[in-house]
């Protein structure tokens, strides 16, 4: 049985008022959703955000988390810090981590480990740039990523990974995977769980695609076979977008 969800990354905007007028908005357009409504919100929204989804499907997350428990690691924010605040998703090896911060395929295993250990559900991304898409690795390099972030996982933990496949060449570009694109690409990070995992915990994974999902492209997108939501970036701005691409799953 696949659990559908549908999760926004809100990247780096919002204040907390405006955190609190968007769900507001957003609370009565999801409501009754056939899937798992999640909201990954920049670290100081997220008192906010919790307040202001009570009562309602919303579910909170961060977008990152350290490896570390505590201690002299400035500007870091620990799995226990955001589970003492209610948060219950966590954004891990984000590619805009990776691009611009420096994460590796190693430090998004550690954040991960350290995420589930602490019982935060993990939203794990992963994804070819567009070079490695023509040089023809896309598939090598979705297995490989795949099983190096999901190094030391028990199955048990596995139940509280959610893969996110977000092609780096179509995050906040405007242009999106082919619907076909995205079932392989998610069937690639599928079997890599497969070879680890067995054929089972692979097919009751969650296995998301990101990149430019909006409301003309979601229902086609979640209609494939290995696409069990969506990781939405600037879609998930806006309440109106956000909730149709929510109801999109049947
Ligand atoms: P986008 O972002 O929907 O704006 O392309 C997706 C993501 O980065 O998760």
């Amino acid at each position: 049985m696949r659990n559908y969800v549908i999760a926004g990354n809100w990247k780096m905007n919002k204040t907390p008022a405006e955190t609190t007028a968007l769900i507001n908005e957003m609370k009565p357009l999801v409501a009754g959703a056939a899937c798992d409504v999640v909201l990954c919100v920049p670290y100081v929204d997220i008192a906010a955000a919790i307040e202001a989804a009570k009562g309602s499907n919303i579910k909170i997350g961060a977008e990152n988390v350290h490896f570390k428990a505590n201690g002299a690691y400035t500007g870091e924010v620990s799995a226990e810090m955001l589970t003492a605040c209610g948060v219950e998703y966590v954004v891990i090896g984000h590619s805009e981590r990776r691009q611009y911060f420096g994460e590796t395929d190693q430090t998004v295993n550690l954040r991960t480990l350290a995420a589930l250990n602490a019982g935060l559900k993990a939203i794990v991304c992963v994804g070819e740039t567009l070079e490695q898409r023509e040089l023809g690795y896309t598939e090598t390099l979705l297995k490989y990523q795949t099983k190096m972030v999901l190094t030391n996982v028990t199955a048990e933990q596995l139940k509280n990974v959610i893969i996110a496949y977000e092609p780096v060449w179509a995050i906040g570009t405007g242009v999106t995977a082919t619907a076909e694109q995205a079932d392989e690409g998610n069937g690639y990070v599928r079997a890599a769980v497969a070879e680890m995992f067995g054929a089972e915990a692979a097919e009751n994974i969650t296995v998301q695609y990101g990149g430019s999902m909006n409301p003309k492209n979601a229902e086609e997108l979640l209609a494939k076979e290995n696409v069990d939501g969506g990781l939405i970036g600037g879609a998930s701005l806006k309440a109106e977008d956000f909730s149709i691409i929510v109801k999109a799953v049947k």
